[in-house]
């Protein structure tokens, strides 16, 4: 009753956005017990709540949080009605109007307007983010802070109603920005790597501060809020986190056969059947995965050092080359961060930081040994799992920075959760209403 009430209120008070009278408010409706004047006034506005919309009347996520599963069950009700996924919609016209005030905006969006702490403001983190899609800024959102950069790149074949939207977001911030140069992206082609290369180059030469990088695709979503990675990055101690190790024999085609780009799709030069000449300089070539958490030195190398400018030349026709150009760079000798390329240093995605992904032939339930993971609870898209709220409980046990892949088309309850759960995490002094 309290909570529903209290929503309403806040409604009718967000459209005044005073500070002040939050603040006021607050102090009035707060329980003479336990409030601390400091943190309303500073952090209790910045809480999700049902005011702000989304599912939370008829979800419990601290009952999902904690695997509940009646709660889950009602989940999963709920995202398969139509009616319920379209209520829960944000449209791109909303951005477009709502951003016709980046005041009003940032405000009744509630975004982290100032570093929550000194310890995050002294290690700024550079972010590229390559989206096609509009839940760009429920991601944007939940990974906002000042001190940090991001770059973003959209798909030059992206619907222009989307590059409006994105395009009227990033400009109400002065530290998020378009990409110089898009390109059209091809799945499982170079074109993928090149939208990286250029973010990763726009952002060395943005600023100098930043400590980190890492990358991002509109489907991922954080596990951990900003302290918790700029502390699980310092414990890296200079080092990188990404998934590095022997090349499958049945993925070697990929790097031996030249491909090309015809109509859009990637496919082997077929008349020709083309032998690549081996690897500049011997280069072992390793297997990985496009999502890489790497510090500045790394990225430096991949825009200066010879070596890699070679290897990035003689990748650009083979096969998803994101699935090992950055595996390759980490076990370079000199770059920082890097690790030796005797197999001993070799690194599995689950042992990695940088992105927890489910593939469908890992899934397995409890005591199967070897399942890597339970079983997805949403569903599948090319064998890779997209979370359902189910999902959550185990996945917030894990060290992995970011998950892929969320869609808030298909499930929307889990990404709403997820993002109500870090807020709830980030703010640092725990609120009154606890989740999980
Ligand atoms: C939500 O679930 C939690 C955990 O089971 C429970 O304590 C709480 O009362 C529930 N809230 C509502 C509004 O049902
Ligand atoms: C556009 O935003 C303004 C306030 O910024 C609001 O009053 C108006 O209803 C919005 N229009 C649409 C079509 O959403
Ligand atoms: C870096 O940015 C400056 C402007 O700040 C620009 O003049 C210069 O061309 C850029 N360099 C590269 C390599 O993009």
């Amino acid at each position: 009753m309290m909570l529903l009430k209290r929503g309403r209120l806040l409604l009718l008070l967000k459209l005044t956005v005073v500070l002040g009278s939050v603040w006021m408010f607050s102090l009035l409706i707060r329980p003479k017990t336990g409030w601390d004047p400091t943190y309303i006034f500073r952090y209790g506005w910045l809480e999700y709540t049902d005011a702000d919309g989304g599912p939370e009347k008829v979800c419990n996520c601290s009952a999902i949080l904690q695997g509940e599963r009646e709660a889950l069950l009602q989940a999963k009700l709920l995202t398969i009605t139509k009616a319920f996924r379209k209520s829960v919609h944000i449209p791109d016209e909303y951005y477009i109007n709502a951003t016709q005030d980046c005041r009003i905006f940032k405000l009744s969006r509630k975004y982290l307007l100032f570093p929550l702490s000194q310890e995050e403001e002294d290690f700024p983190l550079a972010y590229s983010m390559v989206v096609h899609h509009k839940n760009f800024e429920r991601l944007l959102r939940a990974i906002y802070a000042p001190q940090n950069i991001y770059c973003i790149h959209v798909d030059k074949k992206a619907a222009a109603s989307v590059l409006s939207a994105i395009k009227a977001i990033t400009s109400c911030f002065p530290n998020v920005f378009m990409v110089s140069k898009a390109v059209s992206v091809v799945y499982s082609a170079w074109p993928r790597v090149q939208a990286d290369l250029n973010c990763m180059a726009d952002l060395y030469n943005a600023s100098t501060k930043w400590k980190y990088f890492i990358n991002l695709c509109g489907q991922d979503f954080p596990l951990k809020t900003n302290l918790e990675i700029v502390r699980a990055l310092r414990s890296l101690k200079g080092g990188n986190s990404l998934e590095s190790e022997k090349l499958p024999g049945e993925k070697r085609w990929r790097v031996t056969v030249a491909h090309e780009i015809v109509d859009g799709k990637i496919q082997v030069l077929l008349l020709l059947r083309k032998v690549k000449q081996p690897p500049p300089f011997n280069l072992p070539i390793l297997s990985g995965n496009a999502y890489i958490v790497v510090n500045r030195g790394y990225i430096h190398s991949v825009l200066k050092d010879n070596r890699i400018l070679a290897l990035i030349e003689w990748a650009k026709d083979t096969y998803s080359p994101d699935e090992f150009l950055w595996a390759t760079i980490q076990r370079i000798p000199g770059v920082p961060g890097s690790t030796r390329p005797s197999p001993k240093y070799d690194i599995t995605d689950i042992n990695a930081i940088a992105r927890m992904v489910k593939w469908q032939w890992h899934e397995g339930s409890q005591g199967s040994l070897e399942a890597a993971y339970p079983e997805c609870q949403g569903s599948h898209v090319r064998a890779i799992c997209v979370y359902g709220a189910g999902d959550l409980q185990w996945m917030l046990e894990q060290h992995h920075l970011f998950a892929n892949k969320f869609d808030t088309d298909t499930d929307p309850i889990a990404v709403y959760c997820l993002e109500r759960y870090l807020r709830e995490k980030a703010l640092p002094t725990r609120s009154l209403f606890k989740i999980a």
